[in-house]
């Protein structure tokens, strides 16, 4: 027995290192079937995963289809546009619709913080939070946790800093749990605003409001998008005094380590978050990050279908 009995992914709070770790293992070996000449295999034939985005996303989305997809399952897309929510039906009637046609899984994403945890409360199969408001997106954690793991061979005594809209960010604060668990030393930079000071009670993490002393010798920078979406008042004045402050330079990657790594999750502001060029430098683990996705998505819909769908292993 592996001691992995989780039923759901809906944040990183209840892994411990062990359990990101085995994740992280297996999403290699899901590597290895993308790597094949026929990157499939039938481990969940028979299964329907139902993909339940009530918000708007792209890699996450697709990345979960096609590993759902690479593991031999059924997909059921939903889209909150187009569907019977614009005629007054509620997300739990929706959930529940699609469950009795047949869905055995679900991954959801949703505007509201703890959405998918209600639907995990309420439906019988498997569900993966694939974002819910500002709380968390345990999936990116974990693929940002892979994406810095294959680079460095290992996270611990690690500097990440993570710069941007940190209150805002359900990414940040997956990957402070996940990157935290696997022993990096975090550092928060933003506005002071935009960066809560009681994630500083946090084993391992420090706030630095300068993004030039936050960068000297870090071993990873991810910028953050500014979430407009999710800002209920004037969190900040202009997007140009943003970009002079806390915007990733070439400067900052040369002053962190000498194989110091830029991760952004996506969506980019172009030209806000990290200058233009920089984005897409040898620097740059954009890609990786979302390429990695869809091993560890692959991963965790295997493990959570084997300890709850029961399929064959
Ligand atoms: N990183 C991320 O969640 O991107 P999408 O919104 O495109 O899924």
């Amino acid at each position: 027995m592996n001691g992995f009995d989780h039923r759901h992914l809906l944040d990183l709070d209840g892994y411990s290192r062990t359990d990101i770790e085995y994740v992280l293992d297996a999403a290699e070996s899901m590597a290895e079937i993308l790597d094949r000449q026929v990157p499939q295999v039938p481990a969940l034939r028979g299964v329907k995963l139902a993909n339940m985005f009530f918000e708007s996303s792209t890699r996450t989305r697709i990345s979960f289809e096609l590993a759902a997809k690479a593991l031999g399952a059924e997909v059921i897309n939903f889209a909150a546009a187009g569907s019977s929510l614009s005629k007054g039906e509620s997300m739990v009637d929706t959930l529940a619709t699609v469950a009795a046609l047949g869905a055995d899984m679900f991954v959801m994403r949703h505007a509201r913080a703890g959405a998918p945890h209600l639907a995990a409360r309420i439906l019988e199969g498997p569900v993966i939070n694939a974002g819910d408001g500002c709380h968390a997106h345990p999936s990116q954690g974990l693929l940002d946790a892979l994406t810095i793991r294959r680079r460095f061979g290992a996270i611990d005594g690690l500097k990440v800093v993570i710069v941007g809209d940190i209150r805002h960010s359900r990414v940040a604060r997956s990957n402070i749990l996940a990157l935290g668990k696997l022993g990096a030393e975090l550092v928060l930079c933003g506005p002071p605003q935009l960066v809560p000071g009681q994630l500083a009670t946090m084993p391992a993490v420090s706030i630095e409001s300068d993004l030039d002393r936050a960068a000297a010798g870090a071993d990873v920078l991810m910028g953050l998008r500014i979430q407009r979406e999710r800002m209920a008042g004037p969190w900040l004045a202009s997007t140009g005094e943003y970009v002079a402050s806390y915007s990733i330079r070439r400067r900052h990657i040369e002053s962190a380590g000498a194989g110091a790594i830029l991760m952004h999750p996506g969506p980019q502001n172009t030209g806000v978050e990290i200058e233009p060029d920089l984005a897409d430098s040898d620097r740059s683990v954009i890609s990786e990050q979302v390429t990695a996705g869809l091993a560890v998505r692959m991963a965790v819909i295997y493990l959570l279908a084997r300890n709850v769908l029961r399929v064959e292993t």
